[in-house]
């Protein structure tokens, strides 16, 4: 089976994607410096903890393992961090990458399947998002994105290295087996804090309930990690056999209100979720959901698990071992 070596692969989106890649016979080199990822994610034998600053040591381990491909999901993740530290974000995910792509070029690997994100998008003028859409991102954290993007067009230009940018909306939900679970320190995202809620007893604060939407909480594409996971594989499936350089938005193409995901964490968990209402988050959109249907037929990509049910209950899975 090919060798592919997965950057990040100790996080939470990438550790999901190596356990897969791992199950369907892919030979796996993990990169993580393992400043936010965590060992326990990657077998032991496949990690090699260094960061993809190192062109040179990165290079010299593409010689040694010879990928026939490379999943790059290290990066900096927190839109909020982003605007009060833009040079870090600029460093690491755009510097990040850049080096990653020059050890690439190096080592002569020409193909790679990158993390992108729907905040490329900014505050859309309409939903579901086409990929197609104007790319204008309102956050540091978006525009590093939008920048590796451009880097990879030019480097397919160039030195005919071809890439996939996955465009994800909300990752969420866990392993099945709820041996691996989304972990981020601070946590920000929506459904870990409505379990930490119900744990502590402390109120999650929801971020506005006067948006443009049917109950006035933001809409948003939540889709399992494994179904996001899967969607790399096929990635790199499309690369690995001649396909072209190309950006996919990765969603449900379903949206759900904030308060529809209280309550299904209520169903889920059985238990009452304390919070309260307060003002609206910066930089928060309406709705955010992905038109879909360029992934689904260009790449056959079908969710496994496109209902949030699912999702919440695979979260509490392992939400309620880790607290
Ligand atoms: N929310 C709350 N209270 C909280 C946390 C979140 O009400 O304490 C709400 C947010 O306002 C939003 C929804 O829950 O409406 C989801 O918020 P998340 O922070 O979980 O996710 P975002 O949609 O803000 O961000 C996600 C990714 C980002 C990416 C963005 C792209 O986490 O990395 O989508 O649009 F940039």
């Amino acid at each position: 089976m090919p060798k592919v070596l997965v950057t990040g692969g100790a996080g939470y989106i990438g550790s999901h994607t190596v356990r897969l890649l791992l199950s369907q016979g892919y030979d796996v080199t993990v990169v993580d410096d393992l400043s936010h990822g965590y060992r326990h994610n990657v077998p032991p034998e496949r990690l090699n903890a260094m960061n993809i600053c190192h062109t040179a040591a990165l290079a010299e381990l593409m010689r040694q393992t010879r990928p026939a491909a490379v999943v790059h999901f290290a990066a900096f993740i927190a839109v909020g961090e982003s605007m009060r530290e833009p040079e870090r974000y600029f460093a690491n995910n755009v510097g990040g990458s850049l080096s990653l792509l020059t050890a690439m070029v190096q080592a002569g690997i020409r193909h790679i399947v990158f993390s992108s994100t729907a905040a490329v998008y900014g505050n859309p003028h309409a939903t579901p998002i086409l990929e197609t859409f104007p790319i204008q991102p309102v956050n540091p954290y978006g525009e590093s994105k939008v920048m590796v993007e451009t880097l990879l067009r030019w480097f397919d230009a160039i030195h005919h290295l071809t890439s996939v940018s996955l465009r994800y909306f909300n990752a969420a939900g866990a392993d099945p087996s709820g041996a691996l679970g989304e972990q981020h320190e601070p946590e920000t995202h929506l459904i870990p804090l409505l379990f930490r809620a119900i744990m502590t007893g402390k109120p999650i604060t929801i971020f506005g309930n006067d948006y443009n939407t049917p109950d006035g909480t933001c809409i948003r594409d939540y889709i399992h990690v494994n179904d996001l996971a899967q969607a790399h594989i096929l990635a790199l499936e499309h690369l690995m056999s001649g396909g072209a350089t190309s950006q996919f938005n990765v969603g449900t193409g379903t949206g759900h209100t904030v308060m529809e995901v209280v309550r299904a964490v209520e169903e889920v968990t059985g238990k009452k979720v304390p919070y309260t209402i307060g003002a609206r988050r910066e930089g928060d959109s309406d709705a955010l959901v992905a038109a879909s249907g360029k992934l689904r037929q260009s790449l056959k990509w079908e969710p496994r698990f496109p209902n949030l049910r699912a999702i919440v209950e695979h979260a509490w899975g392992f939400a309620k071992k880790h607290y």
